[in-house]
């Protein structure tokens, strides 16, 4: 039996090529909509590529009403997974108009369209930061959203209790919050890969740089918190792994309310060892140099991600070395990610 199709805004970015495979390895038709502000249409290319199966690209803005009415009237759509978004932090402080207008906006034109067209089934990218500072760890669903401290949480935040608030007043919804925790790594074909654009914010893909030689020393930012070696505890977790959490999230849409997951691997690991393992693992030296804090980092935190191994049979199976193995296999083979390769042509893509 043909499985069902998927809408999935921001496809062609880091974490929505990743689930775009998952999804078509999965039998899932995948319809992307993705307005390549952050990302390349030679993410997708590949993803076919690895599958052997096509899915549809559609370049278009999730915020443009009359773009998702197009995509809802041209496709059967069973279920949506929205990543489209903006998701720099530093730059959400200089810009919160842009991350409001594209995060809030374009998740409240996309509930619009998709009220209209009778789609209720709706999978969030929400994110850990939505705990706030002052929730102990390790995080857990049931407690409360706290105080956020930039633009970019907040627009999360206030995206998550909007759905909460729509559940709650129409029945027919199904809305999953996924709150991812750190996600790196990379496909294991090493075809696949986090592409930031200019000076990377998150700490792995400035370590691949400087172990493939783009950067000279990695930065790091405090050494004076209260863990074990003065360096900030994250909570690291596959994009593999993280994809597949999407599957199972959409498994759980035939249920209709609000389900909210954390999606991490429930350990903390701290940026000296992820710079050791790297080191480790690459057999390259990654010099770096202890800096300030870095405003708005908090010391420690990861999740307790039982809910969604109880609910969802989800937990992250990949470990450490897989995660670092990974990204430094994309980083090797594409030092430049994929704009070697931007021109390429591809198929099956229509502009809005
Ligand atoms: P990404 O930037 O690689 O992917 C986002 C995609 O959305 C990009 O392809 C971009 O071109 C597209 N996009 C942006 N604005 C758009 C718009 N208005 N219309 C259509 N497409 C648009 O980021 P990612 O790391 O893959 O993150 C995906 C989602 O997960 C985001 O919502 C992000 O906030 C969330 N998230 C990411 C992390 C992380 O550490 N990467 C952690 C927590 C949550
Ligand atoms: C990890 C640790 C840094 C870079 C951010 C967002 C969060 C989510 C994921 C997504 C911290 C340290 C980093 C560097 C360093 N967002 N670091 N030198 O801050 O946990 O989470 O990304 O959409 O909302 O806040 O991740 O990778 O930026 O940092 O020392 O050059 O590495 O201080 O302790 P973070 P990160």
């Amino acid at each position: 039996m043909q499985k069902p199709k998927i809408l999935v805004t921001g496809g062609a970015g880091y974490i929505g090529s990743h689930t775009a495979l998952v999804l078509l390895e999965a039998g899932y038709e995948v319809v992307v909509l993705d307005s390549l502000i952050n990302a390349s249409r030679e993410s997708l290319r590949r993803v076919q590529e690895i599958v052997g199966r096509e899915l549809v690209f559609i370049e278009g803005d999730v915020r443009d009403r009359a773009c998702l009415d197009r995509l809802f009237g041209d496709h059967d759509i069973y279920a949506v997974i929205h990543f489209a978004g903006l998701k720099a932090v530093g730059e959400s402080v200089e810009q919160p108009l842009a991350y409001y207008d594209t995060n809030v906006g374009g998740s409240l034109t996309l509930c619009r369209a998709m009220h209209a067209a009778g789609v209720f089934r709706l999978v969030f990218s929400s994110s850990a930061t939505v705990y706030g500072p002052d929730a102990p760890v390790p995080y857990r669903e049931s407690m409360p959203r706290g105080r956020t401290s930039n633009p970019y949480g907040t627009s999360k935040s206030i995206v998550e209790q909007t759905l909460e608030d729509l559940v709650h007043a129409d029945g027919r919804w199904s809305v999953s919050l996924l709150r991812y925790f750190n996600p790196i790594g990379a496909h294991p074909s090493g075809r696949l890969g986090e592409d930031p654009q200019g000076v990377p914010n998150n700490l792995l893909p400035f370590i691949a740089q400087v172990a493939v030689g783009r950067r000279q020393a990695l930065t790091v930012f405090g050494n004076d918190y209260a863990t074990e070696d003065g360096t900030c505890v994250r909570d690291y977790l596959h994009v593999m792994d993280l994809a597949e959490g999407h599957v199972g999230a959409l498994n759980r849409l035939g249920q209709a309310g609000l389900h909210i997951y954390n999606l991490g691997a429930g350990k903390g690991l701290s940026v000296l060892q992820m710079v050791e393992a790297f080191e480790r693992i690459s057999l390259r030296p990654i010099p770096y140099h202890f800096a300030p804090r870095r405003d708005g980092d908090l010391a420690a935190f990861w999740a307790d991600s039982q809910k969604a191994e109880q609910e969802l049979g989800w937990r992250a199976k990949r470990g450490l070395d897989d995660m670092i193995a990974d990204t430094w296999r994309w980083q090797r083979q594409n030092p430049h990610g994929y704009r070697s390769e931007i021109n390429v042509k591809s198929q099956g893509t229509s502009k809005c």
